[in-house]
């Protein structure tokens, strides 16, 4: 059983991508559903085929469905928000406000995650696909079980002093089947979807980028935490890339074949540019690469096509790198950031930190990094290089001694 996660920016090609992933994995004969979790699907228009809530299959070995989050929720959960906003209404909370908070914050993520999990346990599938929304709402996704384990211990805090003030009154006036029997289950469901979705034999997040400024730096930031939460990034795409633009041998940007049309070839020289930036920033990460076709990727022979030229003979379903692309570790009171690196020459490290961007220089290598918060609030101490690693020092401030 393998999981694919595409996540970036919107517009990258996550959707686009995660169709032709999930069609060239059906071809080679593994049973595959491409499941859409965004708001805003288009999933249906990429496969060119009307899709719905349920899966269908839309070609040998392919089936595709498009969740409607926001119906799950009331479906299954407008009982329980009801249930909640009459016991605060009880408390003497004004209506609005009740229901205002009766609702429990990132239940429509849970609901994506939990079909998701579902479709991977039911044994029906051997790889599902999931093409998620823009990265920001997808990271929120990923921390949600453990925020919503949070908010549920606090809730159920909450209605054990409730009832203990009322003094049984409030058990009395529950309706006889409890609305929160279920969630107990709910919790373990999310826990075990959380063991499911940070296990790197079974789930791989791939980072969509395109060759351009914002698309990297979202990239290198969804990196920095999913790394952060112990989820396995095995891949970056690398999309839209224009005719003419490659990557050499050293991991330098190229552009080979000129575009005569000067506006074309501005275009050209950005997006070598950052090619290049990626194939250091996203170092150890695989970089695939696909380029702008000149046509709409729209139905099953064009994206069959932009599988070929992302995967070529490769199984899109395979790990294509195995650990962290970087780490954090407690030593004493400092954090130490440990990264690796490609072989630069050994020389002195430069950093320079604005914010939450770290500038790593080590004589003609530069590498830029969006730290964490738990980074960004400290000083960068300095920085060790050795056995391809790089360890930079973050020590705790005076004040927080
Ligand atoms: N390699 C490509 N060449 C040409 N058009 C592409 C390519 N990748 C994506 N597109 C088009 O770009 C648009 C956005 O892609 P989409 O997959 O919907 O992005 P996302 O899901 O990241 O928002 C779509 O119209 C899609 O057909
Ligand atoms: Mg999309």
């Amino acid at each position: 059983m393998r999981i694919l996660l595409y996540l970036g920016k919107g517009g990258v090609g996550k959707t686009t991508i995660a169709a032709a992933t999930a069609l060239r994995s059906a071809e080679l004969g593994y049973r595959t559903l491409v499941v859409s979790t965004d708001i805003a699907h288009s999933l249906a228009d990429s496969l060119d085929t009307p899709l719905r809530g349920q899966a269908i299959q839309v070609a040998p070995n392919l089936f595709a469905q498009e969740i409607n989050v926001l119906d799950e929720v009331r479906e299954h959960w407008g009982k329980l928000q009801g249930y909640m906003g009459s016991m605060l209404r009880r408390q003497g909370m004004d209506r609005a406000i009740a229901e205002e908070m009766a609702i429990i914050p990132g239940m429509e993520e849970i609901v994506s995650l939990l079909n998701i999990h579902r479709a991977a346990s039911t044994g029906d599938y051997d790889r599902v696909v999931v093409d998620a929304a823009p990265t920001g709402e997808t990271m929120r996704l990923l921390t949600m079980p453990e925020s919503f384990q949070w908010y549920v211990d606090r809730f159920y805090n909450w209605g054990d002093a409730a009832i203990r003030l009322t003094g049984g009154l409030l058990r009395r006036m529950m309706p006889s089947k409890d609305p929160l029997a279920g969630l107990p289950k709910l919790v373990d469901d999310v826990k075990a979807l959380q063991r499911v979705l940070s296990n790197p034999q079974i789930t791989s997040y791939r980072i969509v980028l395109n060759p351009e400024k914002m698309v990297v730096k979202e990239g290198a930031r969804a990196v920095t935490y999913l790394s952060l939460f112990g989820y396995p990034v095995d891949a970056a795409v690398v999309n839209r890339i224009l005719p003419g633009v490659v990557v050499d041998s050293a991991g330098i940007g190229q552009v080979i074949e000129p575009s005569s049309d000067p506006y074309m070839r501005r275009l050209q020289e950005i997006q070598a540019h950052y090619l290049g930036e990626i194939e250091r920033d996203f170092y150890p990460l695989p970089i695939l690469r696909s380029h702008w076709a000149g046509e709409e990727m729209v139905g099953l022979p064009q994206l069959r096509g932009l599988a070929a030229s992302i995967f070529g003979d490769t199984d899109p379903g395979r790990i294509f790198f195995v650990g962290q692309p970087q780490e954090i570790v407690e030593e004493g009171d400092d954090f130490v950031l440990v990264l690796p690196l490609p072989n630069v020459e050994l020389n002195k490290v430069k950093l320079t930190k604005r914010g939450d961007e770290l500038f790593v220089t080590i004589g003609n290598f530069k590498r830029e990094l969006l730290l964490p918060a738990v980074l960004a609030q400290r000083d960068a101490g300095g920085a060790v290089f050795a056995d391809g690693r790089l360890r930079i020092r973050f020590p705790m401030k005076e004040r927080e001694a």
